[in-house]
């Protein structure tokens, strides 16, 4: 991992698009979390990441500490509050934990505040630098949707690990992932979940705001059973380097998950499931699998009607169903999919392990079982 603009994504390289921001790629995602210490050694010992660096009373920090977390070319950072006016205290008390910031490199985060706040951005953090003996990151961010932000930062003219306050460290944790790769590589999207109504509001506001154009879009015809619904639109970036679907519940016999995870968000909008792609998704759950990391179970039907409808592919069809693998096909290839059980103890966040074989679309065949796989859950929890 450099510090320099990153290019693990192969998204990146292919400009599809006309936006006015220049956004390089995803720089880092910050968690807010109760307990960065306790939340880095899980996230390092179920999911693979390397905690690399560290800013807390140590470092010289009084207000907050943070971890980051890297894997391939994904950049987590842990937050948690050392005092109480710490904004990340109000926050893990009210949603408990989760993403706070999906940030994006660019090459002048300045240009990139005056484009999105001219046009009706709400700004989070004005143009700002931090530095220290390694350089200096200049950095701004604006609002979206429910308590998120969008970063932008520049690194253009840093060397050193992370952001000026971090120190490098390499705790024994990481000896596991030496030992068995997760092979986790990049983000490839990252999904918000906002009110009923609202799905269009927040299409706009990623076309008007970022320059984002609408790549596809899924209505309750496609996502629903019998009893619960959501619709969905997926946003692109101008040159496609990070997808953001937005859901919104649809009305059903009973809850939709995603009111489900709005109640227990106290009823503020915010990102649902993170999905980082694997280049081998036969590896990396079967060794998630046996980290211990628990996925949604499948109806036991699935893999008796799946393979008409997805034909050949390239892993073997007995592991696919014995790691509980999803298998979609598009009209450009086929994709592995599965999703994890909210990693917290309220239903909210999950992570998705995607591997694309020219799919570029989200497994809507699958989104039917999978909804009646989530109601068992819900049903389970008490909230359908
Ligand atoms: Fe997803």
């Amino acid at each position: 991992m450099t510090t320099t603009a990153k290019t693990g994504n192969p998204d990146t390289d292919t400009p599809k698009g006309h936006g006015f921001l220049e956004l390089i790629d995803v720089d880092h995602v910050e968690l807010y979390v109760g307990n960065a210490k306790q939340a880095a050694y899980y996230y390092a010992a179920a999911f693979g990441f390397n905690i690399t660096a560290y800013k807390g009373l140590e470092t010289g920090c009084r207000t907050h500490a943070s971890y980051l977390l890297e894997q391939g070319n994904i950049r987590l950072v842990l937050t948690t509050a050392l005092t109480p006016d710490h904004p990340a205290c109000k926050h893990v008390s009210l949603y408990g934990d989760g993403v706070k910031d999906i940030a994006f490199c660019v090459k002048d985060a300045l240009a990139a505040y005056e484009a999105t706040t001219s046009r009706g951005g709400n700004g989070a953090m004005e143009p700002s630098e931090a530095e220290d003996r390694y350089g200096t990151i200049r950095q701004s961010a604006i609002h979206t949707y429910g308590e998120v932000w969008h970063s932008f930062v520049d690194r253009s003219e840093y060397k050193g690990k992370f952001f000026p306050g971090f120190e490098p460290i390499d705790p024994p944790v990481n000896r596991i992932n030496r030992e068995g790769d997760c092979g986790l590589r990049f983000l490839d999207h990252a999904v918000g979940n906002v009110e009923e109504g609202k799905m269009n509001e927040w299409v706009r506001w990623y076309e008007e705001v970022m320059g984002f154009s609408m790549f596809k879009h899924f209505d309750d015809a496609d996502i629903s059973t019998e009893y619960s619904a959501l619709m969905s639109k997926v946003m692109s970036s101008g040159r496609g380097i990070i997808k953001f679907p937005i859901n919104e519940p649809a009305p059903g016999k009973k809850k939709s998950q995603i009111q489900e995870y709005l109640d227990w968000h106290n009823g503020m909008p915010g990102v649902q499931h993170l999905a980082f792609r694997t280049d081998d998704g036969i590896n990396s759950v079967g060794e998630l699998r046996r980290r211990g990391v628990e996925f949604l179970h499948l109806p036991d039907t699935y893999y008796e009607i799946i393979w008409d409808r997805v034909g050949e592919i390239k892993e073997d069809r007995a592991k696919v169903k014995e790691l509980g693998i999803l298998v979609d096909r598009d009209d450009k290839g086929y994709l592995l999919q599965i999703f994890t059980k909210p990693i917290e103890d309220r239903p909210t966040l999950f992570f998705e392990i995607i591997t694309r074989r020219g799919s570029e679309s989200f497994g809507k065949g699958n989104f039917k079982a999978l909804f009646e796989s989530l109601e068992l859950e819900q049903e389970r929890r008490g909230n359908l």
